[in-house]
Formats: structure tokens, sequence, C-alpha cells
């Protein structure tokens, strides 16, 4: 067979790096829920000693790092988003020398492990808060917080008229030790996440001590969560925009630069923010080796996220635009990009994602009739999705984002294909935010139910115990571990062949070249000598000719010529063969 030349048809987006940069660079990042990946201790809620247990599971899928979501000390109002203590770890997880076995275990597998730092908001169970309700009103412990007078008459209406995230309004009034009702203090999120004065000093000297503390640990970064939240507009001024965990806007036409995935307003993304970022890239320079923040903002346009990533603040954004995007071909090249011209333009690397522990996962958020839009959470009474063609699709895209150069970043599960449990009954419900919505969001419970290992023990091989804290649906049998591994064309050997190409062809740090003439609702690029075509059309398209295939989403077609085939909703990467 001859190669083709494609060159006349090529536009270049983005130029290859060095495969020798910084680790974070072009790592494969799996997030690790530990309430949901694996329990040792039998009581149903997943641990540290389970996340140790299993994570040989994650060196033989192929991932580079793991990033654990909260563990920390917390009443656990908000699955641990809520932390009363940062220096010590749930007894519902474990304990302190539970996580420094995880980590020595990871770290002997050649896993990065990074976790994740709540700062803009503690727990109202930490000493802070306690101590500051207890002190009263211009007290020098309600400073480290954000506590004002009401408005009108006797203080009865809240300071400004901002909504929580999680619904209902951002502010609680407080009542005073002799019972009258007293101040009020600012909760972006559940009213149990009161959020904290980062113009204070104690507390930006309080979270250094803290990234330290975690850093002599030995853990390779942090995910800061809602990195774009710290610092509020001064005056704290009134704001009639819309609040939502995933912005909420779907109906957002994406251009260029935004996809309806940024959170806007006096609360976001303010100047000061980035002070507190370069402070934290001097503390881990202070240690040996790459350490990494990676921040989840959700900023817009892409230009704004950029900056949470110059050279001297943080290493990653979680590229949100991307996650945001619906399944329509244009789209999302204008998406990707735009992300590349944006992370180019401050030399960072992209960071792509695609499901995590906020959002419907890919392999439902596909399957619905508006494919990839982004309901918060699908119950019992909604739409629900098509499972054959939402698996099809989230294959189709996980090979698309995994081909991309960059870092990418996994959600536990979906190596397996998971979907949401989309008709959990309400009353098992946890997640705050159905709560203070009455219902009216579902909320994101669906995306956090336990993992499938086994498909005969009970709950799945969750925990010795056979108990889960959210019901598994019994479908799940054909997603779990053992009835995926070594079967050929599972997903879960799907993303292992193509974690293993990734890394062999250097794809992380590779370069992007369109390669164009195969259709708008096609994806076609070349990255170093991999060709990645995604088609996301209603009808089979030609494979470029003199390309061989490496791995596909699902079987290829063939034509009377017996000419290759991308079928619709699939992906292929290919190389061009002599
Ligand atoms: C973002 C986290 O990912 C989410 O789970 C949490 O509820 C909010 N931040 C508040 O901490």
């Amino acid at each position: 067979m001859t190669t083709i030349d494609t060159r006349p048809l090529r536009t270049l987006v983005h130029t290859a790096g060095s495969p020798e940069g910084e680790w974070w660079r072009d790592a494969v990042i799996y997030q690790v829920y530990p309430r949901s990946f694996a329990d040792a201790s039998g009581d149903g809620i997943g641990d540290l000693p389970g996340v140790t247990a299993r994570l040989d599971h994650l060196a033989e899928l192929g991932v580079d790092a793991v990033w654990l979501s909260p563990f920390y000390r917390s009443p656990q109002a908000d699955a641990g988003y809520d932390v009363a203590d940062y220096r010590d770890v749930d007894p519902l997880f474990g304990t302190l020398a539970d996580f420094d076995e995880m980590l020595e275990r990871a770290h002997r597998l050649g896993l990065r492990v990074i976790v994740d730092l709540v700062p803009n908001h503690t727990s109202d169970e930490h000493v802070w808060f306690q101590a500051a309700l207890a002190a009263g009103a211009g007290s020098p412990e309600r400073a480290r917080y954000l506590f004002r007078e009401g408005r009108g008459v006797d203080g009865t209406e809240p300071p400004n008229n901002w909504q929580s995230i999680f619904g209902g309004p951002a502010w609680t009034r407080t009542t005073d030790p002799d019972g009258t009702p007293g101040e009020w203090y600012l909760h972006l999120f559940d009213s149990r996440q009161p959020d904290l004065d980062w113009e204070h000093p104690e507390v930006r000297s309080e979270f250094e001590d803290v990234l330290r503390f975690w850093l002599d640990r030995g853990v390779d970064g942090f995910r800061i969560d809602v990195a774009h939240g710290m610092v509020k507009a001064p005056g704290l001024p009134d704001w009639d925009g819309h609040v939502s965990m995933i912005d909420g806007s779907d109906d957002v036409e994406p251009t260029d630069t935004v996809s309806g995935s940024g959170n806007q307003g006096p609360m976001f993304d303010q100047e000061g923010v980035h002070d507190i970022y370069r402070a934290w890239n001097r503390v881990l320079a202070e240690y040996p080796g790459d350490r990494a923040l990676v921040a989840e903002a959700w900023v817009e346009p892409l230009s704004r996220l950029s900056r949470y990533v110059r050279s001297d603040e943080m290493h990653q954004a979680f590229n949100f635009a991307f996650l945001a995007t619906h399944w329509h071909a244009p789209a999302l090249r204008t998406v990707v990009e735009a992300s590349y011209r944006a992370s180019d333009a401050v030399g960072a690397p992209t960071t792509w994602v695609l499901s995590n522990h906020d959002v419907v996962r890919h392999a439902s958020r596909l399957g619905l009739a508006e494919p990839g839009s982004r309901p918060n959470g699908i119950g019992r009474g909604d739409e629900q999705p098509d499972e054959a063609l939402g698996l099809q699709r989230a294959r189709c895209a996980s090979l698309l984002m995994l081909g991309l150069p960059g870092s990418a970043y996994l959600y536990q599960g979906e190596e397996l294909g998971l979907p949401d449990h989309t008709s959990l009954d309400d009353d098992l419900r946890q997640d705050p935010a159905f709560f203070r919505t009455g219902g009216a969001e579902r909320g994101r419970d669906g995306c956090r139910v336990p993992l499938p290992w086994s498909a005969t023990e009970d709950g799945f091989g969750f925990s010795p115990s056979g108990v889960t804290w959210l019901p598994q649906p019994e479908e799940w049998a054909s997603y779990a571990l053992d009835a995926q591994r070594g079967v050929p064309g599972s997903t879960y050997e799907t993303y292992r062949a193509a974690l293993q190409l990734r890394r062999e062809s250097g794809l992380g740090s590779g370069g992007l070249e369109w390669l164009r003439g195969l259709g708008d609702d096609v994806i076609a690029f070349v990255n170093r000598d991999v060709l990645v075509v995604a088609n996301l059309g209603t009808g089979p398209v030609p494979l470029p000719a003199g390309a061989e295939i490496l791995l596909a989403s699902i079987d290829p077609a063939f034509a009377d010529d017996g000419s290759v085939l991308v079928p619709s909703d699939a992906t292929i990467w290919a190389r061009y063969t002599d």
C-alpha cells in the first residue's frame, strides 16, 4: 500500500511539544470518588483501604495519576466538599495511616496522586465557623467568613440578592446567643458550607499551611475546588444573573470561546484570585519534583480560563467548555481550536474531560434526544437516555478525547462505559442540590453510584458485605469490570488499548492538524503519526485510503470494494503505512 499525501488537506492547530515535559502536561488522570470507588470496611461506603486494594486496576488500565475527591473530616453535608478538618481523614474513609499507605502503594505502582482542596468554604462544623458563631457580630472570629448585617427593617432581608448554586438564597441568618436573630453569612453552596473571606490574612496563611501538610506527606498536586470563587467583588453588589453548578444555560450556542459552561457574576472570576495562585505556585516550587495545581473553574471564555494557568499560577484547568459542548462536530471543532489557542498563548496544556462527579455521565448525556444537553441529573419520570446509543457515542467521544494532545481526566467507571443511575428513588437522594431546589434539580447522585467490580457478587463486588450506599441498577452486571476484562472490544479493553497507544505514540504531547475534506460531521485530525477520525454524522464515511486501523470505538464497516468505513457515532484511530 502506498502512503497517501494528505498534507494539502491539513491545517495546523497545535504544534507538538516535547514528550519529556512535566508529567502533568500529557497525563491521563483518573478521578476516584472515594465513597463510590471500593469499600473495604463493609459499611457500604467506599474508603481509602478500598482504594489501595484496587490501585492495581488503575495501573493495569494505564493511567498516569489519580485524583481523589475529598476524604477529610466532614459531616458530609455535601459529600465531603464541606470540610471540618483539612488535616485529617474522616473515619468514614479511614485514617491518616490509611492515606499514607494508599499514597505509598500508588507511588510504587508509578501512579501520581492529586488530592482535592476546598478553599472557598469550610463546613459549618469547622472550628473557625463554630468560633465565629459563638463570638458574635464584629468579632475577629467572624472576620474570617462573610458575615453581614441584613437589609430592610430589623435586617430581615439578606445582605444582597445572591442565590446559592444549589438553589435558594446564598445567605443564612444566624441566631444570637440570647435567641434574637443576628447577622447573615454567605454560602455560595449549601448553608452548611460558609464562604471564607479570602481578604483575611489568616485564611491565606492557613491554606498555605494545609498545602504544605499534604505536600509533606508526598502528594503530587491538588485539584482546587471552586477555584474561580474565592474572591468576591468589593461591596458584594447585587446580581440578577443565573447561577448553577453547571451553568444550566444549555441553550447557549457554542461560539469560538463560549459553550455555556461559565459561571458569571460578582462572586466569580475576580482579579484577586490570581494572587492566591501565584502564592501557591511558590509553595509548590519549594518541593522537589513537578507538583501540580489544577483549577476547577467554570470560567468562560477560554481566554479567561487560560489566565488561571499562566506560568506563575496553576498548571492545569479543567476544560469544561469541551464537556459542555453538544454532540455537534462543528461546535466541537470550534471548542477544540479555541482551547489550543487559549492554552498555547500561555504555554499551558489543555485538560480534556467528559465526565465527573458533578455532571450526568457522558454515556447518559449522549443518549438523550438532544445528545450532550446537560440536565441537572436525571430521575424517574424524566426522559430516559437510549442506553445503547449513549454507550456507542460515549466510546466515540472518549476515543476522540484521548486522541487529542494535552492532559485528560477520566471519571471512575467511564472505562466501563457506565451510565448514570437514571431512575433512582427520590427518597434515596443525598445531593443538597436536590433538596435546595425542591427536587427541580435531580442532583448528582445518579453519577455517584458505587462501581460494579464483579458481575456475580452482591453489590457487584463493591463491598465485602454486599452493601452499597446507593443502589446499583441490576443491568450493571454487564458493565462490571470482571465481565469486560480480557473481552476484546469491551469498553474497558478499548480504554486500555487507547491509553497504551496514546502513551507509545506520544499523543499527549503531540500536535494537532485538522484533516479536511471528510465532511462537516466528521472530526478528523492527525496527531504525530496517528490519524483520528470521529464520525458524528448519520451515515458511514470512508477512512482515508492507505491508513491502517489501530483502534476503533466499534467495529468498522466495509464498502463493497473492501475499503474501510467509519460508522456513524464511531471513532477510528489509524496510521498511514508504506
Ligand atoms: C465543586 C465540587 O466538584 C462539587 O461537588 C461541590 O459540591 C462544589 N464544588 C462545592 O464544593
